[in-house]
């Protein structure tokens, strides 16, 4: 067992980030609880750890994890390094997150010390950590790896040309830890179909918004208010700092939802790329499964609701084959179906003439 020094709330040292990297930084850990202010414990020489709020740490590892920050002491404050986790169930995993932004990389003198340190942390420390913190009784099983994206980019033609008419040149857009990243074939064939129904003035709605690009890319088309939610904390607040960086704050509206179930406005376009119905037994994974196709079901049924009339569409990225989910008040069209690693087709969706 280590001994500890429980040392007094701290801030974190954020001098050596650009100012991207802080930002980022401050999304991430605010949802996580964390704010501005840390309490560490020391831990070693360099060290210092910071427990995440119960309700953090299973934002980043489902039900019953627990979650610990690592900071490396730095003149005067902490720099956050990693994020090391359990999750509980359905079996116990450890996992981690690297913190490390590429500017800590750029100070020839700290990219020594972290390289050095964090190797000897995990190759001598390891262990004492799992002591520290009350681990020892779970026989820890795998590991989990959840990236902080920082130097991602939209890698699409179309997304920098919507951006670059927008005057807005295509820039770093961070992803955070748990957030569905945005360049995948799905969000982007989606998009690109989308470009061409999206038109000025048009009430909006993103339904699960991930990262939050195709919201902030909606409302530069539609130059309206583009109402963004999704389940996921962390998306919400992705979705928020690319709106930031975007300079779309002032038109994308996000919050935390559960399907339909904290909307009440009506829209004239709904978009969603869906997590894909399953049957079979997949892991537990918000981003890619929809366990028996529940929420599919649930947001086709409710939809005519959130029509504004006879003319609103919903662009939805799931299935080609949608039936068993439609009711009888909808229907649709499959304006593209393609291949990536599974059939998928995205479906155009309208109120069904009475
Ligand atoms: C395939 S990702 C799409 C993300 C983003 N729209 C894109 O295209 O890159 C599916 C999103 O749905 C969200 N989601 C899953 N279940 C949800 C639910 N019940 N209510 C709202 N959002 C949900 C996930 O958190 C995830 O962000």
């Amino acid at each position: 067992m280590l001994s500890v020094t429980p040392i007094v709330a701290s801030e974190p040292n954020f001098e050596i980030y650009n100012e991207l990297e802080r930002r980022t930084l401050r999304a991430f850990f605010e949802p996580l609880g964390m704010g501005e202010k840390l309490t560490w414990i020391e831990y070693r020489e360099h060290y210092g750890l910071a427990e995440l709020p119960h309700a953090g740490a299973e934002l980043l590892g489902g039900d019953h994890a627990e979650a610990y920050l690592v900071g490396y002491r730095w003149e005067g404050g902490y720099l956050p390094l990693s994020i090391l986790f359990l999750r509980l169930k359905p079996d116990v995993k450890f996992g981690v997150i690297s913190l490390v932004a590429p500017s800590l990389l750029s100070n020839p003198k700290l990219k020594t010390e972290i390289e050095e340190k964090v190797m000897k942390f995990f190759n001598e420390n390891a262990e004492d950590l799992f002591h520290t913190v009350g681990w020892e009784k779970f026989e820890v099983t795998g590991m989990l790896d959840r990236p902080l994206y920082w130097r991602e980019k939209p890698d699409q033609t179309f997304v920098s040309k919507w951006l670059l008419e927008n005057n807005r040149p295509t820039s770093f857009l961070p992803v955070l830890p748990t957030v569905y990243p945005y360049n995948n074939p799905y969000s982007l064939e989606l998009l690109e179909q989308i470009e061409r129904y999206a038109k000025k003035g048009m009430k909006t709605l993103v339904l699960g918004c991930g990262s939050g690009l195709d919201a902030s890319l909606l409302s530069l088309r539609t130059q309206t208010q583009v109402d963004a939610i999704d389940i996921n904390p962390l998306a919400i607040a992705n979705t928020r700092l690319i709106a930031e960086l975007l300079g779309t704050s002032d038109r994308v509206k996000t919050w935390v939802s559960n399907g339909f179930e904290k909307i009440s406005g009506r829209y004239d376009l709904i978009v969603f790329d869906a997590p894909l119905a399953v049957t079979e037994n997949r892991p537990d994974d918000l981003n890619r499964f929809d366990h028996g196709g529940k929420l599919l079901k649930s947001v086709l049924g409710d939809l005519p609701k959130y029509f504004a009339d006879a003319s609103s569409r919903m662009y939805l990225m799931s299935r080609p084959e949608i039936d068993s989910y439609m009711p009888s008040a909808l229907k649709s069209e499959i304006l593209k179906a393609f291949t990536a690693g599974t059939n998928l087709g995205i479906h155009q969706i309208m109120l069904r003439p009475s």
